[in-house]
């Protein structure tokens, strides 16, 4: 089953609204509420993502009978050093970010941790592609 969500640089208003209906599939599918709490975590901090460092993106669901394989990519300046931008508390966000409550650093070290596998490929100037998969067995 394929789904697709388009994602808005800048617009924090519907920011997570991508994930909220990722996660109510989920739940109509009976995934497991722990896969699926994990699954939205990453999911939730890559859309974020998108909205406060990009221009633009989408993100791509793949739910098979095993996995769910979730692509997100976006349009945007991309990341210099995606090892440096892994670190907890590495933030390059904006004040008027903060001030929101976005830009703790935290996003990609708890996409780290919530997703079974992450892949992080990025070009400056250009994009960021955000690869997760979550095992369902
Ligand atoms: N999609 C993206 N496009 C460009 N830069 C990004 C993207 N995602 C993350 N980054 C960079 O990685 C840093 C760390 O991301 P993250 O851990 O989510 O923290 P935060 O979003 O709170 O700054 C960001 O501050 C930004 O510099
Ligand atoms: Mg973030």
């Amino acid at each position: 089953m394929k789904f697709k969500y388009e994602i808005e640089g800048g617009n924090f208003s519907k920011a997570g609204n991508a994930s909220s209906a990722v996660k109510k599939i989920l739940k109509q599918l009976n995934v497991p509420p722990a896969i699926i709490k994990k699954l939205v975590v990453a999911l939730y901090e890559g859309e974020v993502n998108v909205v406060a460092h990009a221009w633009n993106g989408c993100i791509h669901v793949d739910i098979e009978a095993d996995r769910i394989f979730v692509s997100i990519e976006d349009e945007g300046p991309g990341i210099p050093d995606i090892e440096q931008a892994m670190q907890e508390g590495y933030s390059t966000a904006s004040q008027a970010v903060r001030e929101m409550g976005f830009g703790a650093g935290m996003g990609l070290p708890n996409m780290k941790k919530n997703a079974d596998y992450l892949n992080v490929k990025s070009e400056v100037g250009k994009g960021t592609t955000v690869e997760i998969i979550t095992f369902l067995k």
